[in-house]
């Protein structure tokens, strides 16, 4: 029996980078899987016959996706009802999209603080309240896995909206897991460090800052959004019952790496 058998995941932001590889991880752990995108739609295509394929020829796993953008709420609430319409139930919510805008604090535009924080931050808190309400009604256990960063802790200077949001999002959680554990709801943060993923394209382009980034990572690589994707899929099993209301960093050591030179 697999992991997530008979389980049904809603994965944002799964038509690249990190949310894809979570989406097909959870496939191949058994679990059918919603793809969400913005847009993307030929990126959520490939996922979806990635998670098709995912199973194998002895077991059949199925998908379909939806278009939301989860910056707007009404969006939100729409992607849980057809998600919950569509296979009946929904018993896993993965928050992975985001965004980030680089830009000094002092020119930092009120549409690029909203922006980021639409999604980062607004949009969790309508998807989980929206699977939440679900999860009430059918009294079946949930599990909610936000993909955070380690800049929910970590200062990362120009980017004060994104760290912002990610700092909310931790707190977000630590609340939640209080409130939402009389329903049998679990949530976690995974909080990845520097992926490989369409995130960071100018960062993998260029060597000199890459170089950089490289020394401050002590396993000495960037992680791979497969990386991330295994940690999501202890959280969204059965193995994890007990976990709620934490961080799992994936960043190969960059958080706590200090060294004087
Ligand atoms: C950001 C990346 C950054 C990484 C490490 C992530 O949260 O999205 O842009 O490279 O943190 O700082």
């Amino acid at each position: 029996m697999k992991k997530l058998q008979g389980k049904i995941a809603l994965v944002t932001g799964s038509s690249q980078g990190i949310g894809q590889a979570i989406a097909i991880r959870l496939a191949q752990e058994g679990a059918n899987v919603v793809i969400n995108y913005r847009s993307h739609p030929e990126g959520a295509e490939e996922t979806l016959a990635k998670v098709k394929a995912a199973g194998g020829e002895c077991y059949m796993t199925d998908g379909f996706t939806i278009q939301a953008d989860t910056g707007l709420v009404a969006d939100v609430q729409r992607m849980v009802s057809d998600s919950v319409a569509h296979f009946g139930k929904l018993d896993i919510l993965v928050n992975n999209a985001g965004i980030e805008k680089n830009a000094d604090f002092w020119d930092v535009t009120e549409a690029d603080y909203d922006a980021v924080m639409n999604v980062n931050l607004k949009g969790v808190f309508f998807a989980t309240q929206a699977f939440a309400k679900h999860v009430m009604v059918t009294q079946q256990p949930g599990k909610v896995i936000n993909i955070s960063s380690v800049h929910e802790d970590l200062p990362f200077p120009h980017f004060a909206a994104y760290c912002a949001s990610k700092g909310g999002l931790k707190m977000l959680t630590r609340n939640l897991s209080v409130e939402l554990a009389p329903w049998g709801i679990t949530i976690n943060n995974v909080a990845p460090g520097a992926i490989e993923t369409p995130i960071n394209t100018k960062l993998l382009n260029n060597p000199e800052q890459l170089g950089a980034l490289l020394k401050n990572i002590p396993l000495k690589r960037l992680g791979k959004p497969a990386d991330v994707a295994s940690m999501v899929a202890f959280l969204a099993s059965a193995e994890s019952d007990y976990v709620t209301g934490t961080t799992f960093f994936v960043d190969g050591g960059l958080l706590w790496n200090y060294q004087e030179q």
